[in-house]
């Protein structure tokens, strides 16, 4: 797996996740996915396999840094390039803001 944190800075305990256009906001520490996080606040985001290969997941990363749980997630370096990222594999290493307009609360 590369290394996430090459300069072994500590990572804040928790980032930011903003979801556009609709604006939900939650909590993501640097162990959980981007769609752990966002379950865990009642935010959902289409997801199938969790495992980084169906592509269901499929979204934009507008704003931050992620990293990946697994060494070959379903995404090319073309792809990433332009902002595409799998939220069940990923991992925040700042703070956040997706696109994803399929997106959907739970929360009261
Ligand atoms: S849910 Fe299958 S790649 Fe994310």
């Amino acid at each position: 797996m590369p290394d996430s944190n090459p300069s072994s800075t500590p990572l804040p305990a928790v980032f930011q996740v903003r979801i556009a256009p609709d604006g939900w906001v939650f909590a993501a520490t640097p162990a959980q996915s981007v769609l752990q996080a966002g379950l865990a606040a009642g935010v959902e985001l289409e997801s199938s396999c969790r495992n980084g290969t169906c592509r269901t997941c499929l979204c934009r990363l507008v704003q931050g840094e992620v990293a990946y749980a697994i060494d070959w997630p379903g995404v090319s370096a073309d792809e990433k390039a332009e902002g595409w990222f799998l939220p069940c594999v990923a991992q925040a290493r700042s703070d956040l803001v997706v696109e994803q307009p399929m997106a959907w609360s739970t929360a009261p």
